[in-house]
């Protein structure tokens, strides 16, 4: 089974976790197989909250409604991928450039679903570079203060966020503590968010695997 078909599994398998209300929709190949197939039961939802502008032209594109955060109070669940969970399903993400939007909904959502192929989930977080974005004017500032912390800051070239910031990704950091990594990071000055889901991780990860779904709960 290819990578796709598994991603495409776990998109399926999430349809299980839509019980009508308002769903938060994240970002990334693995939601992209989501979306289309939510289409096929958007008559029994009240509408999404979208992570991204590339994920709310595909959710509008099946005529499916999405609204403003603003407007809705909180979700009822959020579907959304990852770059890499542990198994205490702290994530990795960002790899798409919506971290912020991400966490946002994330932590306006009662359940996180989060869906990946099985080469997502790791022993330890860190092999895939952690997302930092950071207001423009504080780039180096922040990458010279992820330096100090033993990761490798590479800028994000030519990228620019949904919400107008830059992105560095931190190479080789060792990520044995997230949670005290992760409110490190959010205190530096200039970091908008860090892609390390660690406060607030998944409360269930579907995995697709070669022999059929896989689900790990918090
Ligand atoms: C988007 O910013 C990321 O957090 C995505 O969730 C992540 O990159 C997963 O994408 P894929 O489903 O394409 O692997």
């Amino acid at each position: 089974m290819d990578q796709e078909a598994l991603k495409r599994q776990a998109a399926q398998a999430a349809l299980e976790y839509v019980d009508g209300g308002l769903i938060g929709i994240g970002t990334g190949s693995t939601v992209n197989y989501f979306i289309d197939l939510l289409a096929g039961i958007k008559h029994k939802i009240d509408g999404t909250v979208s992570s991204s502008e590339a994920s709310t032209q595909r959710l509008r594109g099946h005529g499916i409604q999405v609204l403003d955060l603003n407007s809705t109070g909180n979700l009822s669940v959020y579907i959304d991928g990852a770059d890499e969970s542990n198994h205490q399903l702290q994530l990795i993400k960002g790899g798409g450039g919506a971290l912020t939007r991400e966490k946002i909904i994330a932590a306006a959502s009662k359940t996180f679903v989060c869906i990946a192929d099985n080469s997502k989930l790791v022993k330890a977080l860190g092999s895939f570079p952690l997302p930092v974005e950071v207001i423009p004017m504080a780039r180096s500032l922040v990458a010279r203060q992820l330096l100090k912390l033993g990761g490798t800051p590479v800028w994000r070239e030519g990228v620019v966020t949904d919400n107008g910031n830059h992105i560095l990704d931190v190479h080789k950091l060792n990520i044995t503590h997230p949670l005290e990594l992760e409110q490190t990071i959010n205190n530096m000055p200039g970091v908008v968010t860090v892609g390390l889901f660690a406060l607030r991780p998944a409360d269930i990860l579907i995995l697709g695997t070669p022999t059929g779904v896989k689900i790990l709960r918090d």
